[in-house]
């Protein structure tokens, strides 16, 4: 099976090619996904980071196969060796669960109000493992109930949703998750709408189920804090493209795309108290109207002529597994994080460093 050996080959379980969704809509066409590749190998965790309207949301969606009708998607999306893309919605839902599971920002997408948790993890069990017993399946239940750190579990079996914390709430959407054992989960902004407190247990939840059943995690965010610790890759994404993917260190120590560069500028610094944020000023384009260009041209710093005219390609800045979209990517080598966007307005040319006088500290060691 030539199929078979392709994956053992490559190892990835999820491979995105060249994936392309447009919204038609009175005003016009919506280009939400431009062109959106990338593979994920087996319990790899990638990170997907980009402001609100970036189409972090609907990449996964169509992943997924969960956009609505109207949406027009092109590309392919393989799952081992399954074209999903091409699958009838029965024959997909087979997928979702076992296969990719998903988790979304709001836990009560996925949990039916007037079922105990308890029940709805039980179900799933059950649905996978049609021979277990009701016994072992709420013993099973318990079990992960407390696996992704909910309190007495022996008694929160029996909550429903609505006597549960958003907190609780969303670990019982992991313990189901669990439960399917997926070989992908997709958590988009599984955080977001929690309290600061509890994010970072969420997080650990998620951390736990990826590495009980093995999966690899897709982590979508808009903060790049969040992937910094839980995530092994990163894509940052702009105007529905891939602006810029590598590694955590390429992204976090070398990052070749001034979006990325304001991104990190965003960041609280927790090193230096008195040192401000640098937000990157204006707001992303309409996705109706995209002009030519860089669509991040009027926001940036470093915008040229060219930035202007040509919408740059993603292609490979430094190391081979690092790929930026920036028509000057080389000049940002060593460039410090927030520096460009603090100083936006300066000399960005004395600012800069070439690539043939300095050299980033990762190339050394390629
Ligand atoms: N059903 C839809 N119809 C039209 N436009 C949509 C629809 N769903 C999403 N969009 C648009 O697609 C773009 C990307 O959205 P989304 O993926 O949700 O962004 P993100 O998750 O990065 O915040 C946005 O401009 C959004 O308004
Ligand atoms: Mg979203």
């Amino acid at each position: 099976m030539t199929a078979a050996s392709d994956r053992n080959e490559t190892g990835a379980v999820l491979a995105v090619d060249d994936l392309t969704v447009e919204f038609p809509t009175e005003d016009g066409i919506v280009r939400a996904v431009r062109g959106v590749s990338y593979r994920l190998e087996r319990r790899e965790s990638l990170g997907i980071v980009g402001e609100s309207g970036s189409g972090k949301s609907v990449t996964a969606l169509a992943v997924m196969g969960l956009l609505p009708a109207t949406a027009r998607v092109r590309g392919s999306v393989r799952f081992e060796d399954t074209e999903l893309l091409a699958l009838s919605d029965a024959r997909l839902s087979d997928f979702r669960g076992s296969g990719l599971a998903m988790i979304f920002q709001d836990p009560m997408t996925s949990l039916n109000p007037v079922y105990s948790a308890g029940y709805q993890i039980v179900e799933t069990l059950r649905r996978h493992q049609p021979d277990m017993t009701a016994r072992a399946a709420r013993e099973r239940a318990v079990e992960l109930l407390g696996t992704v750190g909910i309190p007495s579990p022996e008694r929160r079996v029996d909550a429903y949703p609505h006597e549960l914390s958003g907190g609780m709430r969303q670990r019982v959407v992991i313990a189901i998750a669990m439960a399917n054992a997926p070989d992908v989960i997709i958590a988009d902004e599984p955080t977001t709408a929690l309290d600061v407190t509890v994010q970072a247990q969420i997080l650990d939840a998620l951390e736990t189920a990826r590495a009980e059943t093995g999966a690899a995690l897709i982590l979508i965010t808009h903060d790049l804090g969040v992937v910094a610790g839980h995530a092994d890759r990163v894509a940052v994404m702009y105007a529905g493209r891939i602006i810029e993917t590598g590694s955590v260190e390429d992204i976090f120590y070398t990052p070749r795309m001034p979006y990325t560069l304001g991104l990190l500028g965003s960041l609280p610094r927790l090193d230096r108290e008195e040192e401000r944020l640098t937000p990157i000023t204006g707001s992303p384009p309409s996705l109706l109207n995209l002009p030519p260009g860089c669509p991040f041209a009027p926001r940036c710093p470093m915008r040229r002529n060219v930035c202007d005219e040509t919408e740059p390609p993603l292609r490979p800045a430094g190391r081979s597994t690092h790929l930026s979209a920036c028509h000057f990517a080389e000049e940002l080598v060593n460039t410090g994080a927030g520096e460009i966007f603090e100083t936006a307005g300066a000399d960005i040319d004395a600012l800069t460093r070439f690539a043939d006088t300095a050299q980033s500290p990762e190339e050394g060691t390629a």
